[in-house]
């Protein structure tokens, strides 16, 4: 008998995390490593969130809380839905768990049957399809490329939709392209699912926040109030609040699909840590200025990216909405050689490379499921940033 589950051997570890593994090793033997896998803000959580949780810790909030969210957060993340997206929700259709992650993955445990597709654009979060598989259902990724701006379009939701399809996975801005659809775009989507009501869609906002120039965030339930009963909004403090570490996601839909994640949470985790749930807490109520200081910030920072890539030989880099991701094309370096002897077969080839030879870590783009590409988190400093983006430039220099 088999020690370890045939569930195990459908999924495979996260390669982001992999990859920053990886830069971490080289890094401790000494080499000068720039790591751009990591998906997280580079900045502090604010003080005021940190001062809420040492409070809370005071206070004694240290016990066990109800399963799915204290109450005053959970009014407090309807407030944000309403003050932000103009979504009426109230507490009972309101879940809070570990994470945005936690969120996505008691959603699909307590939906999916063996058998039920998911639509999910590529390229992709690199945990959705394993969430999927994990939870028994059939992923289904469909192929949203550079030709496009990495969105999907209508007729190619159309097509992927069949009498088995349960959810359709949607993410704007978008990890890993940054690409952010507009209401318009977005519209265009949501009168494909109109026609199609067995479908729900489950909105991954996590980048609402980091959106640039003059980009407009909507959601799914927003743009199309027809589909708000079979909508889940999934959201989370994680990116918005430089708070990756303290686990706190959250969503809001219909009743019946929150209490059977309730369910799930209650035999899996039970709550989220009391203490950062007080931490969200502040987060969703407390000043809100440093969101657009942090904007200006990743704006700056896509533009010094974008423009050094665009001038490395053999990069095709789209300048995104949002979120702090790029996701360049290298098309034009596969086949070739890097100055170190290395044989550029694919995305892989070339990100494993890049490393080797220049100490800059970056995801490839196989591992979120389109390629050939690259993903850089451009999350880190301009000095950083410059470097990095110089040692691209010399690598792509020296293939032949
Ligand atoms: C698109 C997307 N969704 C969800 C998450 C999960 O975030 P967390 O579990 O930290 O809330 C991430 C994190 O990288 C993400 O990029």
């Amino acid at each position: 008998m088999a020690f370890l589950s045939d569930t195990l051997a459908r999924v495979k570890p996260s390669q982001t995390i992999a990859v920053t593994n990886k830069a971490r090793e080289l890094a401790a033997t000494g080499r000068d490593v720039i790591g751009l896998g990591a998906g997280e803000p580079d900045f502090d959580t604010p003080q005021n969130i940190k001062d809420a949780a040492k409070r809370a810790i005071d206070e004694g909030r240290t016990k066990y809380t109800a399963v799915d969210g204290i109450p005053e957060l959970k009014k407090a993340i309807c407030a944000k839905f309403k003050r932000e997206n103009g979504l009426d929700y109230t507490p009972a259709q309101v879940s809070v768990a570990t994470g945005g992650k936690q969120i996505l993955y008691n959603a699909l445990m307590a939906t999916l049957n063996p058998g039920d597709e998911v639509i999910i654009p590529a390229p992709y979060w690199v945990s959705y399809p394993d969430m999927v598989l994990l939870a028994g259902g059939t992923p289904v990724p469909v192929a949203a490329g550079i030709e496009t701006d990495f969105k999907l379009t209508p007729a190619q939701l159309e097509a992927a939709i069949t009498p088995k399809t349960k959810w359709f996975i949607f993410n704007s801005p978008s990890n890993p392209t940054g690409a952010g659809y507009t209401r318009d775009e977005l519209k265009a989507l949501t009168d494909v699912l109109m026609r199609h009501p067995q479908v729900w869609i489950m909105s991954d906002d996590m980048y609402e926040h980091l959106v640039f120039d003059d980009f407009e965030f909507t959601s799914p339930a927003q743009v199309e109030p027809g589909l708000y009963d079979r909508t889940l909004t999934c959201n989370g403090v994680s990116k918005a609040y430089a708070m990756t570490g303290w686990r706190i996601g959250y969503c809001a839909g219909p009743v019946e699909l929150i209490k059977a994640m309730g369910t799930i949470q209650s035999q899996s985790t039970s709550n989220p840590c009391s203490v950062s749930q007080y931490a969200a807490l502040e987060g969703l109520t407390g000043p809100q200025d440093f969101l657009a200081t942090n904007r200006a910030l990743f704006q700056r920072r896509r533009d010094l990216v974008v423009g050094m890539l665009n001038e490395a030989k053999g990069i095709v880099c789209p300048k995104p909405e949002g979120a702090f991701y790029v996701y360049p094309d290298i098309s034009a370096c596969i086949g070739k050689t890097s100055a170190g002897g290395a044989s550029i077969s694919d995305d892989e080839a070339f990100a494993t490379a890049l490393l080797e030879e220049t100490g800059v870590a970056v995801v490839f783009g196989a591992a979120f499921g389109l390629s050939p590409n690259f993903r850089i988190s451009y999350a880190t400093s301009d000095e950083q940033l410059r470097e990095a983006c110089a040692r691209i430039q010399g690598f792509c220099a020296g293939l032949s």
